[in-house]
């Protein structure tokens, strides 16, 4: 059985990234350093998989000790590396906490993977390299304009590097993923976001705000140039999202890659405005959602939507799950933790 180590793997995608490669006959290891999410993750993971992957706790910062964790496993046939802080307005109030652990992070995990020869690597990036795009839908040839956060420049800043290391190492095989916006739940309601304290992301928002834990949710902004004024974007299943790192790992093992250093956009291509989100949300589990309307956030993109030509095409992948399935199952997920905490 191939190993695949996950790092990062109990957080929100990583766990169920973890939970669509045991589905896939994989073994997992999971790296993580338990500074933003749980070690329940891997509890909820075997309650849905009937599969329990490794746990093994490390801080990739320390160089030492990441060397340490991936000699345990140098026998892995992939990485998939989601250990990084997300939080777009937290990184601009602390840059060099993000400076630090996201490119420290990934640095060791590289030279722990060259040292071991570990040559299959999968970088989880995200839209926001795009900033404000010109144009949409987004290609992967469109333009990576200046970072609109110190988060998005760490996601950026890593592309950069791993390209470097494809040129100076070509058994080295990388794939770079571009998410768009995740929301969403695995079918089973059994695990799903947990965003530490007050979240920033629209959907743990709606969510929290329908199960009473915030009392209403602020609509950032109805004065954009777009049908109802309020931005849009591009929301993917999370486990649309998840089943696309197993095709890329698969694609890496099986050395079905055109070149050692791939970009993919991973979204619907369809966008949907935060009104129209909230409608569906409101829609499928009907209920009425307390919201205003407020200024727009800092920062904020009016527009972004993906093509998902590229992935479609080469990966042979394409997101199948619909807007109305991943509200609902945002809803399900958070339901049920709040019966479970209740
Ligand atoms: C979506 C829309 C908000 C909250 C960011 C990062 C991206 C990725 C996902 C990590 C926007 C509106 C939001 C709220 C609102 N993060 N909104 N009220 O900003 O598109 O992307 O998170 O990988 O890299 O850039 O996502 O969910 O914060 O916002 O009206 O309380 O919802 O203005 O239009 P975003 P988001």
């Amino acid at each position: 059985m191939s190993k695949v180590i996950v790092t990062g793997g109990c957080g929100y995608i990583g766990s169920h990234t973890c939970i669509a490669l045991l589905s896939q006959g994989y073994e997992v290891v999971v790296f993580d350093d338990l500074s933003n999410a749980s070690k329940e993750s891997i509890d909820r993971i075997e309650k849905i998989t009937e599969k329990r992957p490794e746990l093994y706790r490390v801080d990739l910062k320390d160089k030492n000790a990441a060397i340490a964790a991936f000699e345990t496993h140098k026998d892995a046939m992939a990485v998939i590396h989601f250990a990084a802080y997300k939080a777009v307005k937290e990184s601009v109030e602390q840059p060099l906490q993000y400076y630090e652990n996201n490119l420290f992070s990934l640095i060791n995990t590289l030279i722990a993977l060259q040292k071991f020869g570990i040559n299959n690597f999968i970088f989880s990036s995200s839209a926001t390299v795009y900033g404000i795009p010109k144009t949409c839908p987004v290609t992967e040839k469109s333009p990576v304009s200046t970072a609109f956060s110190p988060y998005g420049n760490t996601k950026k800043i890593a592309e950069e590097i791993l390209e470097d290391c494809t040129h100076s190492n070509a058994e080295f095989s990388i794939i770079s993923l571009r998410y768009f916006n995740p929301i969403g739940a695995h079918k089973s309601g059994k695990i799903g976001e947990l965003p530490n304290g007050i979240p920033n992301n629209l959907m743990p928002y709606i969510t929290q705000t329908a199960a009473g834990i915030r009392e209403q949710l602020m609509v950032f902004g109805n004065d954009y140039p777009t049908k109802d004024g309020t931005a849009i974007r591009d929301y993917i299943h999370v486990m649309d999202l998840a089943e696309a790192h197993v095709v890329a790992v698969d694609r890496l093992i099986h050395q079905k890659q055109e070149n050692n250093f791939e970009i993919y956009n991973l979204g619907t291509g369809i966008g949907y405005s935060v009104l129209e989100v909230i409608k569906a949300f409101e829609t499928q589990n009907n209920l009425a959602l307390n919201y205003k309307i407020t200024d727009r956030r800092k920062g904020d993109v009016p527009v972004v939507f993906a093509s998902t030509e590229l992935a479609s095409q080469t990966l042979g992948w394409s997101a199948k799950r619909d807007l109305n399935s991943m509200v609902k199952s945002a809803w399900n997920w958070e339901k049920n933790y709040r019966n479970e905490n209740s």
